[in-house]
Protein backbone atom coordinates (compact mmCIF):
# COMPACT_ATOMS: atom_id res chain seq x y z
CA UNK A 1 0.00 0.00 0.00
CA UNK A 2 1.53 3.90 -0.96
CA UNK A 3 1.26 6.25 0.74
CA UNK A 4 -1.06 8.71 -1.49
CA UNK A 5 -0.18 12.14 0.91
CA UNK A 6 -4.51 11.70 1.52
CA UNK A 7 -4.37 12.13 5.10
CA UNK A 8 -1.87 14.29 7.33
CA UNK A 9 -2.72 13.49 11.04
CA UNK A 10 0.23 15.54 12.25
CA UNK A 11 -0.99 18.58 13.00
CA UNK A 12 -3.75 16.79 14.87
CA UNK A 13 -1.21 14.36 16.64
CA UNK A 14 -0.97 16.30 19.56
CA UNK A 15 -4.81 17.33 20.04
CA UNK A 16 -5.75 13.83 20.10
CA UNK A 17 -3.32 12.58 22.72
CA UNK A 18 -4.97 15.51 25.07
CA UNK A 19 -8.28 14.74 23.91
CA UNK A 20 -7.61 10.80 24.96
CA UNK A 21 -6.55 10.54 27.67
CA UNK A 22 -7.63 7.20 28.89
CA UNK A 23 -5.06 4.74 30.33
CA UNK A 24 -3.64 2.37 27.77
CA UNK A 25 -3.64 -1.67 28.23
CA UNK A 26 -0.89 -2.64 30.04
CA UNK A 27 -2.80 -6.09 30.61
CA UNK A 28 -4.29 -9.38 28.48
CA UNK A 29 -5.94 -12.58 29.82
CA UNK A 30 -4.80 -14.52 27.39
CA UNK A 31 -1.22 -16.08 25.92
CA UNK A 32 -2.09 -16.41 22.46
CA UNK A 33 1.16 -17.27 21.46
CA UNK A 34 0.31 -20.63 23.04
CA UNK A 35 0.61 -23.51 20.88
CA UNK A 36 -2.50 -25.17 21.67
CA UNK A 37 -4.09 -21.46 19.67
CA UNK A 38 -1.97 -22.77 16.65
CA UNK A 39 -3.11 -26.94 16.75
CA UNK A 40 -6.69 -25.80 15.26
CA UNK A 41 -6.74 -25.28 11.75
CA UNK A 42 -9.93 -23.34 11.14
CA UNK A 43 -9.85 -20.48 9.05
CA UNK A 44 -10.62 -17.30 9.77
CA UNK A 45 -13.62 -17.48 7.38
CA UNK A 46 -14.76 -20.21 8.59
CA UNK A 47 -14.70 -19.67 11.89
CA UNK A 48 -16.69 -16.37 11.92
CA UNK A 49 -18.64 -17.87 9.15
CA UNK A 50 -20.67 -19.66 12.07
CA UNK A 51 -21.97 -16.25 13.45
CA UNK A 52 -22.82 -14.97 9.78
CA UNK A 53 -20.13 -12.77 10.05
CA UNK A 54 -17.24 -11.66 6.75
CA UNK A 55 -13.97 -11.45 7.52
CA UNK A 56 -12.78 -9.14 4.53
CA UNK A 57 -9.12 -7.63 4.18
CA UNK A 58 -7.53 -5.20 1.55
CA UNK A 59 -5.93 -6.98 -1.05
CA UNK A 60 -2.27 -6.18 -1.85
CA UNK A 61 -0.81 -6.85 -5.57
CA UNK A 62 1.97 -8.45 -3.92
CA UNK A 63 0.37 -11.36 -1.87
CA UNK A 64 -3.13 -11.39 -1.72
CA UNK A 65 -3.63 -14.26 -3.75
CA UNK A 66 -1.46 -15.79 -1.19
CA UNK A 67 -3.86 -15.66 1.56
CA UNK A 68 -7.04 -14.04 0.59
CA UNK A 69 -8.92 -17.05 -0.94
CA UNK A 70 -8.24 -19.55 2.11
CA UNK A 71 -8.96 -16.71 5.08
CA UNK A 72 -11.03 -14.33 3.99
CA UNK A 73 -14.47 -14.28 2.42
CA UNK A 74 -14.45 -10.36 1.45
CA UNK A 75 -12.52 -7.96 0.46
CA UNK A 76 -12.09 -4.00 0.32
CA UNK A 77 -9.91 -2.28 -2.64
CA UNK A 78 -8.14 0.18 -1.03
CA UNK A 79 -7.59 3.15 -2.62
CA UNK A 80 -8.84 1.65 -5.92
CA UNK A 81 -12.70 3.00 -6.16
CA UNK A 82 -12.45 6.26 -3.94
CA UNK A 83 -13.94 8.88 -6.60
CA UNK A 84 -10.63 11.24 -7.28
CA UNK A 85 -8.81 7.88 -7.68
CA UNK A 86 -10.55 6.82 -10.72
CA UNK A 87 -10.73 9.90 -12.58
CA UNK A 88 -8.58 10.06 -16.07
CA UNK A 89 -6.49 13.81 -15.41
CA UNK A 90 -8.60 14.27 -12.49
CA UNK A 91 -11.52 15.13 -14.99
CA UNK A 92 -15.18 14.71 -13.31
CA UNK A 93 -16.93 12.32 -15.85
CA UNK A 94 -14.19 10.23 -16.88
CA UNK A 95 -13.17 7.15 -15.39
CA UNK A 96 -10.34 4.66 -15.61
CA UNK A 97 -11.52 1.72 -14.23
CA UNK A 98 -8.53 -0.59 -14.96
CA UNK A 99 -7.59 -1.10 -11.19
CA UNK A 100 -10.55 -1.49 -9.91
CA UNK A 101 -11.77 -4.19 -12.01
CA UNK A 102 -8.99 -6.20 -11.90
CA UNK A 103 -9.10 -6.07 -8.13
CA UNK A 104 -12.84 -6.61 -8.16
CA UNK A 105 -12.48 -9.58 -10.67
CA UNK A 106 -10.25 -11.33 -8.91
CA UNK A 107 -11.87 -11.20 -5.33
CA UNK A 108 -15.21 -11.76 -7.37
CA UNK A 109 -13.51 -14.92 -8.82
CA UNK A 110 -12.49 -16.32 -5.31
CA UNK A 111 -16.00 -16.36 -4.42
CA UNK A 112 -15.58 -13.76 -1.89
CA UNK A 113 -17.88 -10.96 -1.51
CA UNK A 114 -16.75 -7.16 -2.90
CA UNK A 115 -17.02 -4.19 -0.38
CA UNK A 116 -17.62 -0.73 -2.26
CA UNK A 117 -15.47 2.02 -0.49
CA UNK A 118 -16.49 4.71 -1.08
CA UNK A 119 -19.09 6.85 -2.90
CA UNK A 120 -18.66 10.18 -1.77
CA UNK A 121 -15.83 11.63 0.33
CA UNK A 122 -15.22 15.37 0.89
CA UNK A 123 -11.75 14.92 3.27
CA UNK A 124 -9.65 14.64 0.40
CA UNK A 125 -9.09 16.16 -2.68
CA UNK A 126 -8.08 13.71 -5.37
CA UNK A 127 -8.70 11.02 -3.53
CA UNK A 128 -11.78 10.97 -1.87
CA UNK A 129 -13.49 13.07 -4.56
CA UNK A 130 -12.35 15.24 -7.57
CA UNK A 131 -10.69 18.60 -6.53
CA UNK A 132 -11.71 20.05 -9.64
CA UNK A 133 -15.08 20.06 -8.02
CA UNK A 134 -14.12 22.78 -5.51
CA UNK A 135 -13.52 24.98 -8.09
CA UNK A 136 -16.99 24.38 -9.96
CA UNK A 137 -19.39 24.91 -7.10
CA UNK A 138 -17.43 28.05 -6.31
CA UNK A 139 -17.93 29.71 -9.58
CA UNK A 140 -21.57 27.83 -9.87
CA UNK A 141 -24.65 30.00 -9.90
CA UNK A 142 -26.28 27.37 -8.87
CA UNK A 143 -24.20 25.46 -6.87
CA UNK A 144 -26.88 23.26 -4.75
CA UNK A 145 -28.43 22.22 -8.02
CA UNK A 146 -24.79 21.70 -9.88
CA UNK A 147 -23.12 19.62 -6.58
CA UNK A 148 -26.36 17.44 -6.68
CA UNK A 149 -25.91 16.77 -10.02
CA UNK A 150 -22.00 16.00 -9.73
CA UNK A 151 -22.78 13.74 -6.87
CA UNK A 152 -25.64 11.86 -8.10
CA UNK A 153 -23.99 11.04 -11.68
CA UNK A 154 -21.34 9.33 -10.10
CA UNK A 155 -22.91 7.68 -8.19
CA UNK A 156 -25.06 6.41 -11.52
CA UNK A 157 -21.79 5.35 -13.02
CA UNK A 158 -20.27 3.66 -9.36
CA UNK A 159 -23.69 1.58 -9.49
CA UNK A 160 -23.92 0.62 -12.64
CA UNK A 161 -20.56 0.22 -13.44
CA UNK A 162 -20.13 -2.34 -10.17
CA UNK A 163 -23.53 -4.17 -10.52
CA UNK A 164 -23.54 -7.54 -9.35
CA UNK A 165 -20.43 -7.80 -8.36
CA UNK A 166 -19.87 -5.21 -5.60
CA UNK A 167 -22.59 -5.84 -3.09
CA UNK A 168 -22.24 -3.30 -0.06
CA UNK A 169 -21.53 -0.03 -0.40
CA UNK A 170 -19.68 2.22 2.40
CA UNK A 171 -21.73 5.66 0.55
CA UNK A 172 -20.38 8.34 2.88
CA UNK A 173 -17.44 8.03 4.32
CA UNK A 174 -16.20 10.42 7.32
CA UNK A 175 -18.39 12.79 7.56
CA UNK A 176 -17.99 14.31 11.06
CA UNK A 177 -14.53 16.65 11.34
CA UNK A 178 -11.61 14.19 12.37
CA UNK A 179 -11.62 14.94 15.67
CA UNK A 180 -14.10 17.77 16.39
CA UNK A 181 -17.75 16.53 17.44
CA UNK A 182 -19.70 18.41 14.34
CA UNK A 183 -20.00 17.77 10.75
CA UNK A 184 -16.79 18.27 8.98
CA UNK A 185 -17.02 21.31 6.69
CA UNK A 186 -16.44 19.49 3.20
CA UNK A 187 -17.42 20.81 0.06
CA UNK A 188 -20.58 19.04 0.06
CA UNK A 189 -21.70 20.25 3.68
CA UNK A 190 -20.69 23.70 3.45
CA UNK A 191 -23.62 24.18 0.04
CA UNK A 192 -26.10 21.02 1.18
CA UNK A 193 -25.61 20.94 4.99
CA UNK A 194 -26.54 16.77 6.10
CA UNK A 195 -28.75 16.79 3.25
CA UNK A 196 -25.78 15.60 1.30
CA UNK A 197 -25.59 13.23 3.07
CA UNK A 198 -29.16 11.63 2.76
CA UNK A 199 -28.85 12.57 -0.65
CA UNK A 200 -26.19 10.29 -1.48
CA UNK A 201 -27.93 7.72 0.01
CA UNK A 202 -31.00 8.21 -2.10
CA UNK A 203 -29.72 8.22 -4.92
CA UNK A 204 -28.25 5.36 -4.43
CA UNK A 205 -30.76 3.34 -4.11
CA UNK A 206 -32.13 4.54 -6.99
CA UNK A 207 -29.25 3.37 -9.16
CA UNK A 208 -29.50 0.06 -7.40
CA UNK A 209 -32.04 -1.48 -5.51
CA UNK A 210 -30.22 -4.91 -4.19
CA UNK A 211 -26.63 -3.35 -2.71
CA UNK A 212 -26.44 -2.85 0.99
CA UNK A 213 -25.91 1.17 1.46
CA UNK A 214 -23.66 2.01 5.11
CA UNK A 215 -22.44 5.29 6.04
CA UNK A 216 -18.52 4.79 7.22
CA UNK A 217 -17.13 6.70 9.95
CA UNK A 218 -13.74 6.34 12.45
CA UNK A 219 -14.41 7.42 16.25
CA UNK A 220 -11.95 7.96 18.69
CA UNK A 221 -14.48 7.48 21.47
CA UNK A 222 -17.57 5.17 21.28
CA UNK A 223 -19.45 7.35 23.75
CA UNK A 224 -18.16 11.18 23.33
CA UNK A 225 -19.98 14.07 21.75
CA UNK A 226 -18.99 13.47 18.76
CA UNK A 227 -20.32 9.86 18.52
CA UNK A 228 -23.82 11.23 19.52
CA UNK A 229 -23.82 13.54 17.02
CA UNK A 230 -23.54 10.93 14.63
CA UNK A 231 -26.00 8.70 16.13
CA UNK A 232 -28.46 11.47 16.21
CA UNK A 233 -28.04 12.04 11.98
CA UNK A 234 -28.46 8.07 11.68
CA UNK A 235 -31.28 8.22 13.53
CA UNK A 236 -32.98 10.81 11.95
CA UNK A 237 -32.18 9.28 8.68
CA UNK A 238 -33.97 6.12 10.33
CA UNK A 239 -37.16 7.96 10.81
CA UNK A 240 -36.90 10.39 7.53
CA UNK A 241 -36.61 7.10 5.81
CA UNK A 242 -33.65 7.58 4.38
CA UNK A 243 -32.61 3.72 2.68
CA UNK A 244 -29.54 3.19 5.20
CA UNK A 245 -28.81 -0.85 5.84
CA UNK A 246 -25.37 0.15 8.35
CA UNK A 247 -23.16 1.81 9.99
CA UNK A 248 -19.92 0.98 8.84
CA UNK A 249 -17.23 1.57 11.82
CA UNK A 250 -13.32 2.03 10.39
CA UNK A 251 -12.51 0.69 13.75
CA UNK A 252 -8.17 2.20 13.06
CA UNK A 253 -6.77 1.69 16.67
CA UNK A 254 -3.67 4.38 16.47
CA UNK A 255 -3.46 6.21 20.10
CA UNK A 256 -5.15 4.25 21.96
CA UNK A 257 -7.55 1.50 22.96
CA UNK A 258 -11.28 2.71 22.65
CA UNK A 259 -13.30 1.22 25.90
CA UNK A 260 -15.05 -1.67 24.94
CA UNK A 261 -18.18 -0.56 27.42
CA UNK A 262 -18.17 2.31 25.11
CA UNK A 263 -17.97 0.53 21.68
CA UNK A 264 -20.86 -1.98 23.37
CA UNK A 265 -23.21 0.63 23.94
CA UNK A 266 -22.96 1.75 20.83
CA UNK A 267 -23.51 -1.34 18.77
CA UNK A 268 -26.97 -1.44 21.03
CA UNK A 269 -28.14 2.12 19.72
CA UNK A 270 -27.47 0.67 16.53
CA UNK A 271 -29.10 -2.11 17.21
CA UNK A 272 -31.79 -0.24 18.53
CA UNK A 273 -32.51 1.55 14.91
CA UNK A 274 -32.72 -1.79 13.69
CA UNK A 275 -29.40 -1.41 11.16
CA UNK A 276 -26.38 -3.58 10.80
CA UNK A 277 -22.95 -2.70 11.69
CA UNK A 278 -19.55 -3.96 9.99
CA UNK A 279 -16.03 -2.90 11.32
CA UNK A 280 -14.73 -1.75 7.94
CA UNK A 281 -11.61 -0.77 8.48
CA UNK A 282 -9.97 -2.54 11.86
CA UNK A 283 -6.04 -2.80 12.51
CA UNK A 284 -4.44 -2.21 16.18
CA UNK A 285 -1.17 -0.16 15.94
CA UNK A 286 1.51 -2.34 18.45
CA UNK A 287 2.56 0.76 20.01
CA UNK A 288 -0.71 1.39 21.34
CA UNK A 289 0.86 -1.16 24.01
CA UNK A 290 4.26 -0.02 24.31
CA UNK A 291 3.60 0.20 28.12
CA UNK A 292 2.18 -3.76 28.40
CA UNK A 293 5.20 -6.55 29.48
CA UNK A 294 3.98 -8.17 26.01
CA UNK A 295 2.72 -5.48 23.06
CA UNK A 296 1.96 -8.13 20.99
CA UNK A 297 -0.18 -10.14 23.31
CA UNK A 298 -1.58 -7.13 24.51
CA UNK A 299 -2.65 -6.56 20.76
CA UNK A 300 -4.22 -10.19 20.14
CA UNK A 301 -6.37 -9.71 23.46
CA UNK A 302 -7.87 -6.28 21.85
CA UNK A 303 -8.51 -8.01 18.66
CA UNK A 304 -10.05 -10.80 20.93
CA UNK A 305 -12.18 -8.61 22.88
CA UNK A 306 -13.34 -6.09 19.68
CA UNK A 307 -14.10 -9.38 17.53
CA UNK A 308 -16.10 -10.99 20.69
CA UNK A 309 -18.15 -7.42 21.35
CA UNK A 310 -19.52 -7.86 17.22
CA UNK A 311 -20.38 -11.38 17.72
CA UNK A 312 -22.30 -11.03 21.06
CA UNK A 313 -23.69 -7.23 19.08
CA UNK A 314 -25.85 -9.82 17.22
CA UNK A 315 -26.08 -7.06 14.05
CA UNK A 316 -22.26 -7.71 12.84
CA UNK A 317 -22.08 -9.01 9.45
CA UNK A 318 -18.39 -8.27 8.80
CA UNK A 319 -14.88 -7.37 9.81
CA UNK A 320 -12.48 -6.15 7.68
CA UNK A 321 -8.78 -5.66 8.46
CA UNK A 322 -7.57 -3.13 6.99
CA UNK A 323 -4.78 -4.74 5.16
CA UNK A 324 -3.14 -8.59 5.00
CA UNK A 325 0.30 -8.42 6.37
CA UNK A 326 2.61 -5.89 8.45
CA UNK A 327 4.94 -5.09 5.43
CA UNK A 328 1.85 -3.88 3.57
CA UNK A 329 0.29 -1.61 6.16
CA UNK A 330 -0.93 2.25 5.58
CA UNK A 331 0.24 3.37 8.81
CA UNK A 332 3.91 2.69 8.12
CA UNK A 333 3.47 5.51 4.83
CA UNK A 334 1.29 7.95 6.96
CA UNK A 335 2.54 10.57 9.18
CA UNK A 336 3.05 10.89 11.79
CA UNK A 337 3.25 6.97 12.12
CA UNK A 338 6.09 7.04 9.55
CA UNK A 339 9.22 7.66 9.49
CA UNK A 340 10.80 6.88 13.06
CA UNK A 341 8.12 4.13 13.65
CA UNK A 342 8.72 2.32 9.86
CA UNK A 343 8.13 -1.68 10.34
CA UNK A 344 6.89 -0.96 14.33
CA UNK A 345 3.28 -0.22 13.72
CA UNK A 346 2.66 -3.93 12.69
CA UNK A 347 -0.77 -3.14 13.05
CA UNK A 348 -2.44 -6.60 11.36
CA UNK A 349 -2.48 -10.48 12.10
CA UNK A 350 0.13 -11.63 9.85
CA UNK A 351 3.78 -10.50 10.51
CA UNK A 352 5.90 -8.94 7.57
CA UNK A 353 6.54 -13.05 6.40
CA UNK A 354 2.98 -13.80 6.08
CA UNK A 355 2.94 -16.07 9.64
CA UNK A 356 0.17 -15.97 11.38
CA UNK A 357 0.55 -13.51 14.59
CA UNK A 358 -1.04 -13.99 18.36
CA UNK A 359 -3.38 -11.22 16.99
CA UNK A 360 -4.44 -13.54 14.24
CA UNK A 361 -5.32 -16.58 17.30
CA UNK A 362 -7.13 -13.75 18.78
CA UNK A 363 -8.88 -12.83 16.81
CA UNK A 364 -10.30 -16.53 15.28
CA UNK A 365 -10.63 -17.20 19.02
CA UNK A 366 -13.56 -14.99 19.55
CA UNK A 367 -15.25 -16.54 17.01
CA UNK A 368 -14.21 -20.00 17.79
CA UNK A 369 -16.14 -19.41 21.61
CA UNK A 370 -19.54 -18.22 19.99
C1 LIG B 1 -6.00 4.96 3.38
C2 LIG B 1 -5.16 4.02 2.54
O1 LIG B 1 -4.95 2.82 3.24
C3 LIG B 1 -3.84 4.67 2.24
O2 LIG B 1 -3.10 3.86 1.33
C4 LIG B 1 -4.04 6.06 1.62
O3 LIG B 1 -2.81 6.71 1.49
C5 LIG B 1 -4.97 6.86 2.48
O4 LIG B 1 -6.15 6.17 2.67
N1 LIG B 1 -9.96 5.91 6.36
C6 LIG B 1 -10.44 5.42 5.17
C7 LIG B 1 -9.52 4.72 4.25
O5 LIG B 1 -11.65 5.46 4.91
O6 LIG B 1 -9.91 4.89 2.92
C8 LIG B 1 -8.11 5.17 4.46
O7 LIG B 1 -7.27 4.41 3.62
C9 LIG B 1 -7.74 5.03 5.91
C10 LIG B 1 -8.57 5.92 6.77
Amino acid sequence: MKGLGLFSYNSLASTIKTVISKPESVRYNHDFSLPEYGENMTSLKEAAGKSGIYIGTVPDDSNFSKVLPSEFNSATAGNAMKWGKLLVDKKIGEYDFTTADRITDYVVNQGCRMRGHVLVWGRTPNGGYPAELDGIIKKSATPKEDIRTIMKDHINVMLSHFKGRVTNWDVVNEPMQVFGPKFANYTFYNILGTDYIKDAFSYAREADSDVKLYLNEQFFDYKDKRARNFLTLVKEMVTEGIPIYGIGLQHHIMYNEQSIEDFDWFLGQVAEMGLKVELTELDIRKPVFKKSRNPELSQAEAYYKIAKSCVQSGICEGITIWGIDDAHNWYDFTPPFNGKTKGENAPLLFDRNLNKKPAYYGFRQAFLEN
